[in-house]
């Protein structure tokens, strides 16, 4: 599909739609300015070598908004472009895609953009929407999962995963595994390495508020659980480990007084506790135990196995989650303090024996977008890569990588050039590794503010502080964006 408007001519931003040139919002403009185009380039130039051993596709989702808001425009809104470097015989070729949902289609054959923001309010005139209380565009902007051979693209407020194809990011359609999707989907499934299971959460705002299901390696829906929770919630992510998977209940979620009124106001109760809902792998709704912890956000769990008769759970905890708006920021004053985040690398543990929690603070730095090397998923794991989120800046910036050792309690970390920010980095680990879970590369799209030349970095996970061993220069701007995956070259019969 080629650019559906026009670009614009002004500076770092004479790739972006013209109809950006009105309007005032930080995460439309500079950095976050959408790309009007798709771009298809191959054999790109690069500093330094790819190594030999790095063989697949980073591919990284992220918002890129195609036609003028309707509404108020939260980051969250944009139209899904899936970026992909594919490595293969020690080239690189470099793929932009939107994500083709039916929203996305349908705008495109108006012309217009259909449905308000998230900011926005419900509009009785629009299409059927999407999303927890079905009135957003389903932009499948968010995540992407690789589960039998498909990279699905899936979107944060649920709706229907986008399959992708994993070398080039084309979207194949949607999966809806053969008519057995009865809901929608929420960002941050999980597959699960040894079985090939994927693992997926939903909810909404109408009874059952969140559910809870299983999809075989082979596509064959095997679990469909409604989940009891007491009321309309708005998680983002959920666990999973080798026997169970942990569901999220926690204090942030639409205003129960004003959402009846059609008012979506996201509110934090600091009152209430975090709760944690393990249901085992295959169990049904009466075998969920649910644990409480202190009050707080999580946008993203890091990894989360069973040792003994614990539940280890880490991830990046948000204390405050509505922190109060600056002043001067105008209308997006709110959307600009909750997305600092402020989130620190934090430990829960769950006793299934004795119903214990236990939590404790790993690090104090700003840092989220949490990877580990996929082998271990589920599984205890010893090493995260997060990217670091400095509190200085007016907008969500990614400004270097740090590495996590939980084993030790030590870290490395990387700061990338001033003015240039980076994308969540997934673990790509080296054909024929040593078994060792550090064992690969770090991938990163990465992105200058002052001009829009965008580079993927291929950075040595066992030595992230030394910098990127190659740097692929970019035939096009990558926007910054979400999640990420790297498909191994054996997914797509390339090693
Ligand atoms: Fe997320």
């Amino acid at each position: 599909m080629n650019a559906p408007v026009p670009e614009s001519n002004n500076g770092m931003e004479r790739d972006a739609p013209s109809w950006l040139a009105n309007i005032d919002n930080a995460y439309l403009r500079g950095l976050y300015a959408p790309v009007a185009h798709e771009t298809t380039a191959n054999e790109l130039k690069v500093i330094g070598e790819i190594p030999a051993d790095l063989c697949g596709a980073y591919m990284r989702n992220g918002p890129n908004q195609v036609y003028a808001p309707k509404s108020k425009h939260h980051w969250f809104d944009g139209d899904g472009m899936v970026h992909t470097i594919a490595f293969k015989d020690g080239k690189a070729s470099y793929r932009s895609r939107f994500v083709q949902t039916a929203h996305f289609k349908a705008n495109a054959a108006r012309g217009e953009e259909q449905w308000p923001g998230y900011m926005g309010h419900p509009d009785p005139n629009a299409p059927p929407g999407a999303g927890s209380d079905g009135w957003l565009k389903d932009s499948g902007n968010t995540d992407l999962i690789l589960h039998n051979g498909e990279v699905l693209a899936l979107w944060y407020q649920a709706g229907v995963p986008i399959r992708l194809d994993p070398a080039t990011g084309d979207t194949l359609g949607e999966q809806t595994w053969g008519g057995a999707l009865t809901r929608q989907v929420s960002a941050h499934a999980k597959t699960d390495p040894v079985t090939g299971e994927l693992f997926f959460f939903d909810y909404n705002t109408k009874p059952p508020y969140m559910t809870y299901h299983v999809v075989s390696r082979e596509g064959q829906m095997i679990r469909n659980v409604p989940i009891d929770v007491p009321g309309p919630r708005l998680p983002h992510d959920m666990a999973m480990t080798e026997n169970y998977a942990i569901l999220h209940d926690l204090p942030l979620f639409w205003d129960p007084e004003l959402l009846p009124r059609g008012i979506h106001k996201v509110t934090f109760y600091p009152d209430m506790p975090s709760r944690f809902g393990v249901i085992p792998k295959y169990g049904n709704e009466g075998d969920v135990r649910w644990f409480e912890a202190e009050p707080c956000y999580i946008y993203h769990v890091t990894n989360a196995w069973e040792e003994g008769d614990w539940i280890v759970m880490e991830g990046c905890r948000v204390t405050e989650p509505c922190p109060p708006s600056k002043p001067g920021q105008g209308m997006y004053s709110r959307m600009m303090a909750f997305l600092l985040l402020k989130a620190r690398f934090h430990r829960w543990k769950f006793n299934l024996k004795t119903g214990e929690t236990r939590e404790e603070w790993l690090d104090d730095r700003n840092a989220e977008f949490p990877t580990v090397n996929m082998d271990v998923a589920g599984r205890k794991s010893r090493y995260s890569y997060h990217v670091s989120i400095p509190t200085n800046r007016e907008t969500m910036v990614f400004d270097g990588l740090i590495k996590f050792d939980t084993r030790t309690g030590s870290s490395q970390s990387l700061k990338f050039k001033d003015g240039w920010y980076g994308s969540e980095s997934p673990f790509a680990p080296r054909l024929n590794s040593n078994g060792d879970e550090d064992d690969g590369y770090l991938i990163t799209f990465i992105t200058n503010e002052v001009d829009g030349q965008s580079e993927c970095h291929i950075i040595d996970a066992k030595d992230i502080q030394a910098g990127p061993v190659a740097r692929v220069i970019l035939p096009a701007r990558v926007p910054p964006g979400f999640h990420s995956t790297w498909v191994p070259g054996t997914e797509m019969g390339w090693a």
